[in-house]
């Protein structure tokens, strides 16, 4: 209940640091909001936010503060669920990467671990705890701890402290863990269900993403009906798992799409099929229907892993195959969401439903679930396949005893149910001043003005809908648009209105003791036309963003995709309408609509520009002249990691140096001696990570980890011939670098972000293995400054160890004159590209334009090569070409600016083998509307004198 009123948490995540351009947040709050969301859960990335011990970074990209304030403003409750620990296929989890010199266990009671997390959460509580509800905000629930599977006594007194200290840190609203599934984990103490394990929470949540993958060929699949996790399932409870019977059923994350990985063909376009439309309506349904009130899907909008971000098991897209795509489309499946959201908003007896009797359908492949509000005795009647992925064609009637009388419905035609699917009725419900006995149609939205009520109800096209209201005496009934006929049953007072489904129809009813009421009768694809915002119901753009009435002005904000006209409803006193902020001239409808005298303007279309590129060779550290004298050196430095290495071995894992993030260099020295013929290299390096080996200046080789779909292999070996002159007596000089492709996670709780960086391990060899007590002095160089970061804007997940990150030749004011035309052919290493282009966008028109590489249509390119992409020196992505899938990079405006220069720069790393060169490179338009929210370019130093130097 919030202020009393009991209410459906109707929840979508989004990470606002997978949006690194803050004005975008907004849109993505509003496409959020007008999908029917009326709440956001917002995971927080403590790394994100610290690349030092005791450094914190709130500003800019960073400044969790206004997303929480632009959330509320547009409307939206808040869920925070700020860690320590929040997973999100994020590099170590979303902990700091200094984190993984801690030699204690993470996510137990350990006094270093836990001094360490309360450095954040005092910083994060404080900012959320201004925002809670009760402080004058919208946030009205926080989770503590992410999927704690461990249930130890050392976790449970970890669990305390976190608890404890969100309340001393001021939050007040209720504490909630996330459960990796109904395990029962971390369930309140008042829970008295055996086998649970207590935490100190409030609430008890879990998550979960049933309703089968999609093939290695793209196919969805419906593995699996929808679970009953509440009333329906085992135990019959609410509570999940029945295993908090006394607190609200809440998924604190449920599937909406899912993650993809390196080498795989492409599954985001499946995954928002697989989890998309039709899923929704199946699954989110049943949750609801199973009392699961609380209920936040698992992504609303993806976003994109930028710069290190990722842990190995994604790549940088993060689209997830969410209902807001990674360009910030809004998919099919949102205007499904739409749908759904509008039934919950329209029928607020919808919260806080129990079962009801049986209400039972005519076909053995078709159940009803059939739930009641004990307060008002409103029906949601969840009609779906028995089991629930079943995809026959039925034809059936439902026999239940509703709030106003027995029926078997519908009295006409029977209802269908085809294919994968399942429908949302409401009955014996009042909506306004009218009384829905049934509807065989799906209820989207209701307005009340001028003394009358307007509702919008839709169906699949083709099938016949039936909608019963009731009334004293016999009401007026006119079809002002469309087919409808109606019949009276004076004896109970039924109006039973009978009408197909196609285009729409529009019925207005008249007296029979009730207000008037104009019912709008949509098949599916028309309702989604239509725009529930304010004191507004609107037909055609792309998006209404808000509705907005001031005076008697109605100020209407949204998207057109195309040239596109304007209906609305909305009270009669408001008698002018602005449409992003141009005054729109209307005239009256025989529907009681106003329509536009002329349609709304579309999009312009958008001309980008070819690129050119410069190039300059960047791994000068392979030369053994190079001066390496102010890196470290590699050695006595204390060994915290999970990885064995073998015994004698100096530490040689990047991050005991303070280099956390990106690439690392190692340069090491040794006496050659004609027996040592190999050298055997172990090394971390997370998802399709990589190492490059040089000796003497003469290029050895790589070693690529293999993709290992769906979990990388993050770890590996590799053993190299030195080169014969190596074998020489007197000083050689061995180069690596290492290409980290993020830290593991630490989904089990078992330090596992703490697999080693970088070498693991270097041995001189005789063949066959034999190794020698040669030492090897290594020194080491990554990300310049290390944890002091010399970019703090930019932040520690932008830029690694490589040559041309160190010498600021990705920020785009670097001055490139002396670059040469770009290089056809390649060195083994990395070779920089730079381009420089001037975009000019028309002004009022959002697009999202993206990088692409190759050929787009296919997955991997035969051609073998890598690409950081940077944007304006924001590091945008990584491309592996023969591991693919992701060819297109979307960058977002802000990031990328629509109006004036930028400048993209390519550290392209090839095994230099003739054909591993880079393919063509080009700008694409992903989308493009006129409308949009504005955005400013985000705040970041240009040139590299303007970067901190290292000390
Ligand atoms: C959940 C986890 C999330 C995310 C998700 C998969 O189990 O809580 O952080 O990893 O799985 O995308």
């Amino acid at each position: 209940m919030i202020d009393g009123k009991r209410q459906v948490i109707w929840s979508a995540e989004f990470h606002p640091f997978r949006l690194p351009s803050p004005d975008l947040w907004r849109d993505v709050l509003q496409k959020l909001k007008a999908s029917g969301f009326n709440t956001v859960a917002l995971y927080f990335d403590w790394g994100y936010h610290s690349p030092k011990q005791d450094v914190y970074d709130f500003t800019g990209i960073r400044d969790m503060d206004r997303v929480l304030t632009m959330a509320q403003e547009e409307g939206l409750y808040v869920i925070t669920r700020a860690g320590p620990y929040v997973n999100a296929e994020l590099s170590r989890g979303g902990f700091p990467g200094w984190l993984v010199n801690q030699r204690g266990r993470a996510r137990t009671d350990d006094p270093a671990y836990m001094a360490a997390a309360d450095e954040w959460l005092t910083r994060i509580d404080a900012i959320i705890a201004r925002h809670q509800i009760n402080n004058g905000g919208s946030v009205i629930l926080h989770q503590i701890e992410n999927e704690l599977a461990l249930t130890t006594p050392a976790q449970r007194r970890y669990m305390n402290h976190l608890y404890a200290k969100a309340r001393a840190d001021g939050l007040t609203i209720p504490l909630f863990h996330n459960d990796q599934g109904r395990n029962g984990y971390w369930v309140p103490e008042s829970s008295k269900v055996a086998n649970v394990v207590h935490g100190p929470n409030d609430l008890y949540a879990f998550d979960g993403y049933p309703g089968g993958t999609c093939t290695v060929q793209g196919k969805p699949t419906r593995g699996s009906a929808a679970p009953d996790w509440g009333y329906y399932g085992p135990g019959g409870a609410k509570g999940g798992a029945s295993a908090s019977p006394d607190t609200p059923a809440f998924l604190a994350e449920f599937g909406g799409g899912w993650f993809d990985y390196w080498g795989s063909n492409g599954g985001y376009e499946c995954n928002a099929i697989q989890r998309g439309k039709r899923f929704q309506r199946v699954f989110y349904g049943t949750n609801l229907a199973n009392g699961i009130d609380i209920h936040s899907v698992y992504m609303g909008y993806g976003g994109t892993s930028w710069g290190w971000l990722p842990a190995p098991v994604v790549f940088t897209s993060y689209d997830y195959g969410s209902a807001i795509s990674e360009a910030r489309e809004l998919r099919p499946k949102a205007e499904e969401m739409k749908q759904l959201g509008g039934l919950i908003a329209t029928v607020p007896d919808l919260a806080g439903m129990v079962p009801a009797g049986a209400a039972v359908a005519s076909s053995p492949n078709v159940q009803v679930y059939h739930d009641r509000n004990p307060e008002s005795d409103a029906r949601f009647l969840m009609v779906t396949h028995k089991p629930s992925n079943g995809t026959t064609d039925d034809r059936f009637t439902i026999t239940a005893d509703l709030p106003d009388g027995r029926y078997t419905f519908p009295a006409t035609e029977p209802m269908r149910l085809n294919g994968f699917d399942a429908k949302w009725l409401v009955a014996g419900v009042n909506v306004g001043g009218q009384r829905l006995v049934y509807s065989t149609s799906e209820l989207q939205a209701a307005l009340a003005a001028d003394g009358g009520d307007l509702m919008l109800l839709y169906g699949r096209a083709g099938e016949s809908g039936e909608t019963v209201l009731r009334y004293t005496s016999a009401p007026q009934v006119r079809v002002l648009d469309g087919q409808a006929t109606s019949l009276f049953d004076a004896a109970k007072g039924d109006l039973r209105l009978t009408y197909p489904h196609a285009g729409r129809a529009v019925v207005r009813i008249e007296g029979g003791g009730r207000t008037p009421l104009t019912l709008v009768l949509a098949d599916e694809a028309e309702g989604a036309r239509y725009w529930r915002q304010g004191p507004a119901l609107v037909r055609g753009p792309a998006l209404l963003r808000s509705a907005v009435a001031k005076g008697g002005t109605l100020a209407l904000t949204g998207d057109t995709r195309e040239e596109t006209p304007l209906e609305l409803w909305t009270p009669a006193a408001l008698r002018s309408v602005t449409w992003n902020g141009a005054s729109v001239a209307l005239k009256p409808t025989a529907i009681g609509s106003r329509v536009a005298t002329r349609p709304l303007a579309g999009p312009a279309p958008v001309t980008l520009p070819a690129l050119t590129w410069r190039s300059a060779y960047g791994s000068p550290e392979a030369q053994p002249g190079f001066d390496d004298s102010r890196w470290q050196v590699a050695e006595g430095k204390p060994y915290a990691s999970i990885t064995a290495r073998p015994d004698g071995q100096p530490n040689l894992s990047m991050d005991a140096y303070g280099f956390h993030d990106g690439d690392v260099w190692y340069r090491g020295r040794f006496t050659g001696t004609p027996d040592a013929k190999q050298l055997a290299l172990f090394y971390g390096a997370g998802g399709s990570g990589m190492l490059q080996v040089w000796v003497d200046g003469q290029f050895v080789g790589q070693n690529e980890l293999p993709a290992g779909l769906p979990r990388p292999i993050t770890t590996g070996g590799a053993r190299f011939d030195l080169p014969a002159g190596a074998q020489a007596s007197g000083e050689h000089v061995i180069s690596v670098m290492v290409r980290n492709n993020g830290h593991n996670w630490d989904l089990d709780s078992d330090d596992f972000h703490k697999e080693a960086r970088g070498l693991i391990s270097a041995s001189l060899e005789a063949p066959g293995g034999r190794s020698f007590a040669i030492p090897i002095a290594w020194k080491i160089q990554g990300k310049a400054g290390g944890e002091d970061l010399p970019d703090p804007a930019r932040g520690p997940a932008n830029t690694g160890g490589q040559y041309g990150e160190r010498m600021g030749w990705h920020l785009p004011g670097f001055d490139d004159a002396k670059w040469q035309a770009a290089a056809t052919t390649v060195q083994p290493g990395t070779t920089w590209y730079r381009s420089r282009f001037t975009l000019a966008m028309p002004k009022g028109q959002d697009a999202t334009v993206a990088v692409a590489f190759g050929d787009t249509a296919s997955p991997r390119s035969v051609a073998k090569y890598r690409a950081s992409i940077f944007v304006n020196g924001w590091n945008m992505g990584q491309f592996i070409a023969h591991v693919g899938p992701q060819r297109v990079f979307p960058i977002p405006e802000g990031i990328l600016n629509h109006r004036g220069p930028n400048s993209i720069a390519l550290a392209v790393i090839s095994d230099g083998a003739p054909g591993d060169v880079l393919e063509p490179v080009k700008l694409v338009t992903l989308r493009n509307v006129r409308g949009g929210v504005s955005v400013s370019p985000v705040a970041a130093p240009t040139r590299p004198d303007q970067l901190i130097q290292e000390k």
